[in-house]
């Protein structure tokens, strides 16, 4: 059984909801998930210990949030060289933001992303069976990654 991060910012719940279903995909393909809101990653130890790192948050203002942007400075002095990883995140018109964080993960940090891509969810679809399912499947194929 291998350990999987998800770090997340959430302003309005919807990315938040993402994050656990995701963590459930993953914990149905036998890995662990674990799940911590941007604001508890204070040092880059608090990123230590784990294979799968995902990262989500929504886009606001075609960008990505400010404490996020923080976030993957901090990420980068972590060490995540060759280790699985996705993004994700809610939006309703133009969903930069997971694009952004999964390149930076993958030219910057050097890690192994996962072949699905960064993962943009219509704010519409979070609450439905079928946006669960996505956001399932998307926890599925990290855990089968791990
Ligand atoms: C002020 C504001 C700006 C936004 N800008 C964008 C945007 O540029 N592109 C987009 O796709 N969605 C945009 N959104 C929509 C949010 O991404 C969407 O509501 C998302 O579900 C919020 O996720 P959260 O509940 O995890 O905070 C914006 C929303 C607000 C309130």
């Amino acid at each position: 059984m291998k350990k999987a991060l998800i770090v997340y910012y959430s302003r309005t719940g919807n990315t938040e909801k993402m994050a656990e279903y995701i963590a459930e995909g993953i914990r149905v393909s036998g890995h662990e998930a674990e799940l911590k809101k941007v604001s508890e990653i204070k040092t880059k130890k608090d990123l230590a210990g784990y294979e799968a790192y995902i990262f989500g948050c929504p886009t606001y203002h075609r960008g990505m949030p400010a404490n996020f942007e923080t976030f993957l400075f901090l990420a980068q002095t972590a060490n995540l060289e060759g280790k699985i990883g996705g993004a994700f995140g809610s939006y309703t018109h133009s969903g930069d933001a997971p694009k952004m964080i999964f390149d930076t993960m993958e030219f910057v940090f050097k890690m192994k992303v996962t072949e699905l891509g960064s993962f943009n969810m219509l704010e519409k679809m979070v609450g439905t069976r079928e946006g669960m399912k996505a956001c399932h499947d998307y926890g599925k194929a990290i855990g089968e990654k791990l």
